[in-house]
């Protein structure tokens, strides 16, 4: 089929992407012409494992291209997906400018039916007033189909996520849409859910808050585990075994971030709150959350008591890991929690570095993770990234002041990291 995707960030990207390596015609459209200009000259603006490869493959292959013209993609193409941020308002609440404004291109840019398929988080019932956009902005008056097709990917395994997901939700209001988007999905072998437009939007929200509810929740669990003397990672295997519980996203730690789950927790604790809803719970979610992150940084503090003039060896800057996304990190917020308490860093991510400098300045960034605890008075791992695990940690203990290891994703054993006379802390363990 064509089809055109508007927005290339991570999900327009990395959407587009995997549409045309299952035999589609793709159109990536993004109104910075920049970055169109880097996507036709084969570079990737964004660090997405395989993702480099099949952009490549695809391109060759003359079924994935590249424009900075809305009209292009909408006039060669028979269904078009929005897929432009919806970023967080000070009140919480989503800004839908970029998706009114796409909705308005694409409607003046119409002159024959067209599937418009929304793939950005947007809150319950935008479907409607996207319809009524274009209806508005379409001069040509030609037929349309809105429809909601929420995205599941995570970045890092967004490839992955999307070449084989869980399941496929396509929320319509009529019929007409329905064969070619099933058409669309087939090649992907997923079970395709086919809902109202408003419960499809609502899917969205609904997913990613229940999953950092099931983060705040073993965080939670952690807080007790530690005043208990019980193991976090014993009781999260021994609940995570049961079926109806599932062992996934419950990794105690520092707490989530990343651009989707504090955003769309706050939004959807919005959308609550207009239709009626007092969502209190989210709101703990939330509350949680944030706590996680005071206890660890307490436990630093109880730890090295003053921080003024120490130095800490930090790993990790990336909101998780196999990104380089830093957006609304818990690394970086640790970091600047350290900085603001008088501690001097030294930093590393695998990935993040760049990124990380624009909102992190006045840090050492060093290159090599087995580097950074060299002059330093203890060492803190802030992001999961496999690799840390294989942390030299003899060099590492050679480098510090004293042998100490704040570990805010439990990466490593506290019975082995006792043996090798390290003050090791972790979470709830
Ligand atoms: C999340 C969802 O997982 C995707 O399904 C969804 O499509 C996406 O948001 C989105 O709305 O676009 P993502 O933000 O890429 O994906 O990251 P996750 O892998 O979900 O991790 C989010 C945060 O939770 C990270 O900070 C991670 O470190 C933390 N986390 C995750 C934990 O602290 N513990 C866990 O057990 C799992």
């Amino acid at each position: 089929m064509k089809l055109t995707i508007i927005g290339t960030g991570y999900v327009g990207l990395v959407t587009g992407t995997c549409f045309a390596e299952v035999g589609h015609h793709v159109i990536c459209v993004d109104n910075d012409a920049a970055k169109v200009k880097v996507l036709q000259a084969g570079g990737i603006p964004i660090y997405e494992p395989g993702l480099e490869e099949l952009v490549k493959k695809n391109v060759a292959a003359g079924r994935l291209r590249f424009t900075a013209s809305t009209a292009d993609g909408v006039q060669n193409s028979d269904v078009v997906f929005i897929a432009v941020p919806t970023p967080p308002q000070s009140d919480g609440s989503v800004d839908l400018s970029y998706i009114e404004k796409v909705a308005r291109e694409i409607a003046a840019a119409m002159t024959s039916y067209k599937i418009v398929v929304d793939k950005s988080t947007v809150p319950v019932k935008t479907g409607e007033k996207v319809t009524e956009t274009i209806k508005r902005y379409c001069a040509a008056k030609v037929e349309f189909d809105v429809i909601s097709n929420p995205e599941f990917l995570r970045e890092g395994f967004a490839v992955g996520d999307l070449m084989k997901p869980d399941r496929v939700v396509i929320g319509v209001g009529s019929q007409r849409p329905v064969a070619a988007m099933q058409e669309i999905y087939t090649p992907f072998n997923a079970p395709i859910i086919i809902t109202d437009i408003n419960s499809a939007e609502l899917i969205k929200h609904a997913a990613n808050s229940f999953l950092a509810l099931k983060i705040s929740y073993i965080n939670a669990i952690a807080t007790i585990c530690e005043a208990a003397g019980a193991n976090v990672q014993e009781v999260a295997q021994g609940i995570g075994l049961d079926e109806r519980i599932g062992r996934r996203f419950l990794n105690a730690g520092l707490g989530f971030g990343g651009s989707c789950f504090p955003k769309d927790l706050s939004a959807f604790i919005k959308i609550s709150e207009q239709v009626g809803y007092d969502f209190k719970l989210l709101k703990e979610v939330q509350r949680i959350n944030a706590d996680q992150m005071e206890r660890f940084v307490k436990k630093i503090t109880d730890t090295l008591w003053v921080l003024k003039d120490k130095t800490l060896g930090v790993l990790g800057l990336a909101f998780k890991q196999n990104t380089d996304d830093v957006r609304s990190s818990p690394a970086i917020d640790l970091c600047h929690r350290l900085l603001k308490d008088g501690a001097t860093l030294r930093v590393h991510d695998p990935k993040a570095m760049e990124k990380a400098r624009a909102i992190l300045p006045g840090v050492t960034y060093v290159d090599d993770m087995n580097a950074v605890a060299e002059g330093c008075d203890a060492l803190v791992i802030a992001t999961e990234w496999d690799e840390f695990k294989q942390l030299d940690l003899a060099r590492a203990k050679k480098g510090l002041t004293h042998p100490i290891l704040f570990d805010g994703r439990n990466l490593f054993d506290p019975a082995e990291m006792e043996k090798l006379d390290w003050i090791y802390k972790s979470v709830g363990r």
